[in-house]
């Protein structure tokens, strides 16, 4: 089982991989490889699995489902379940529905998107024994006010997320993402911190990188603009299904 411990001890040893996997049988591929340190129960399923057009609709029930079909698959990574929108917005709810996942899913850790603003609850979550991975610079669930564009671009937005990575490591978080955070800030931030950043479209100076593991494997159709897909796997889907109806046998021989 990895733990905390495993995870920061790698910042300046090596490269941090992280995907995300929402189902039990590509988490089981992900994990099998060995080569995954974390896998993210993301709430961008949302989007990916469920063709929302914003993660902020998901039910945590939802997610809590697919998390525990992950728990089951998931033998070598280090597992983080990501909080959705609405679930952490007090203290109350916020440490209600931790519990709430911790006992129906069993995670190693927990994903809160947030800097300044989330540093008491963090806090509140660590004292309890769970894990936090922090989230800063593009925040999906606050994508109603920001749009999808790259953060920290001013001088003004530089300095607010740098303070926001800054408080989320005095919170007691364990590893901060990045997500399109502009490049020499993201450097600057993985510098000054502790504990290890995972970046996600915020360039090369990350101690760890993220990814959603339907882009990597080219199922996104059209993959974002920030991935390079390693495969096509929706096209060898599409042929699979052709071939099946094109197929004159009925069912295939089990001799
Ligand atoms: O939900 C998600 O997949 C995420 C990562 C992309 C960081 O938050």
């Amino acid at each position: 089982m990895k733990t905390v411990q495993n995870i920061v001890s790698l910042k300046g040893e090596r490269k941090i991989i992280c995907l995300t996997s929402y189902t039990y049988l590509f988490a089981k591929i992900v994990d099998e490889t060995g080569l995954v340190d974390i896998i993210l129960v993301g709430d961008s399923m949302n989007e990916v699995l469920f063709g929302e057009r914003t993660t902020t609709t998901i039910p945590l029930d939802v997610m809590i489902w697919c998390a525990r079909s992950v728990r089951k698959a998931v033998k070598n990574a280090f597992l983080v379940f990501d909080m959705p929108f609405g679930t952490f917005h007090t203290e109350k709810v916020a440490l209600d529905s931790v519990v709430k996942v911790v006992k129906e899913c069993d995670p190693d850790a927990v994903k809160i998107e947030g800097g300044k603003n989330m540093a008491e609850i963090i806090k509140k979550i660590v004292n309890m024994g769970i894990p936090v991975m922090g989230h800063v610079g593009l925040l999906p669930q606050k994508v109603r006010i920001t749009g999808y564009k790259k953060q920290g671009k001013t001088e003004q937005s530089a300095k607010e997320i740098f303070e926001d990575a800054k408080a989320v490591e005095e919170s007691g978080a364990f590893s901060v993402v990045l997500e399109s955070v502009e490049e020499n800030l993201a450097k600057k931030i993985t510098e000054s911190l502790k504990i290890p950043t995972i970046g996600i479209a915020s360039g090369e100076f990350c101690d760890g990188k993220i990814a959603v593991l339907e882009d990597i494997i080219g199922l996104t159709q059209p993959p974002p603009k920030h991935i390079k897909p390693y495969d096509n796997i929706a096209q060898r889907i599409y042929e699979a299904v052709v071939k099946f109806a094109k197929d004159g046998t009925t069912e295939q021989s089990q001799k």
